[in-house]
């Protein structure tokens, strides 16, 4: 008898994101493109950045948009300074509000560490090769390893939400002068107040690179699939039985 091989492929549902997780996703997603439309448009009116205490037109820069095509009127002309500035202030505070309460709902979860903390098996460099290797094909995980986030993903997401998120944070009260008027060492630690506004838009710009990197990996790895999972908590895996 000839013996046939099929792959038979069969669905499994897991419960991958906790409420909690799931609308604290949503606000976050929301907080991030107001603050960072509003960034934008407060930027434009000032489009040049520099280090150290001082910083005015003409100052030397270490960043000028002119050198990139468009000119102190133009990119003034584009920028919404009040409206940046109204709407950057009431969805920095929704957006810190979310993380503590994500972050304070999720610390005391042990499923919290297990979901986010790579094992040492994981940090081999052997695997973190076999992993970086699955990325830069773009090939998605299935079966078992779709139940898990990847160790790449791991690392990623504790970089956001422990260095980058709370730098903003840092960053962005450095700027405020309601908030270093009564604690003028958060400007010092940055050596001044031009130094914490560059180094806001440095991590700006590798937020942006996270996002963009993280949803091109939602579209590698099945973006219905994904989305689904982030709004009804319920993920589904392939399985590939060879019988
Ligand atoms: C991840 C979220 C965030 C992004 C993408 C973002 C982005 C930006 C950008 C691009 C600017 C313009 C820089 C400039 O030209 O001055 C800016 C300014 C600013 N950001 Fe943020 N930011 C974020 C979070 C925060 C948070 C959480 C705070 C509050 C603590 C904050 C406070 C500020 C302040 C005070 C300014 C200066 C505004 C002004 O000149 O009036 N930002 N932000």
């Amino acid at each position: 008898m000839k013996h046939q091989s099929r792959i038979q492929k069969s669905k499994e549902w897991v419960y991958r994101h906790s409420l909690n997780a799931r609308i604290c996703h949503w606000i976050t997603v929301v907080s991030f493109v107001y603050l960072l439309l509003s960034g934008i448009m407060i930027f434009l009116q000032f489009p040049e950045l520099y280090w150290g205490k001082v910083g005015f037109q003409g100052y030397p820069a270490v960043f000028r948009l002119s050198d990139w095509g468009l000119s102190w009127e133009e990119a003034d002309a584009l920028g919404n300074r009040r409206w940046g500035r109204s709407y950057h202030y009431l969805f920095a505070w929704i957006f810190i509000s979310n993380g503590v309460i994500y972050l304070g709902w999720n610390l005391w979860q042990k499923k919290f560490y297990k979901k986010m903390l790579p094992s040492r098996d994981e940090l081999r460099l052997s695997h973190l090769k076999a992993d970086l290797g699955n990325h830069v094909r773009f090939r998605a995980a299935k079966g078992n390893a779709a139940r898990h986030y990847n160790v790449l993903q791991k690392i990623s997401y504790l970089m956001v939400l422990f260095l980058l998120f709370p730098f903003m944070l840092v960053s962005g009260l450095a700027q405020m002068p309601a908030f270093t008027a009564i604690s003028p060492e958060l400007i010092d630690l940055f050596g001044g107040r031009q130094t914490a506004r560059t180094l806001h838009v440095v991590a700006t710009v590798i937020l942006v690179l996270f996002v963009l990197v993280h949803v091109i990996e939602v579209f590698v790895a099945g973006a219905v699939n994904q989305i689904r999972a982030m709004i009804t908590g319920n993920y589904a895996i392939q399985a590939e039985d060879e019988k």
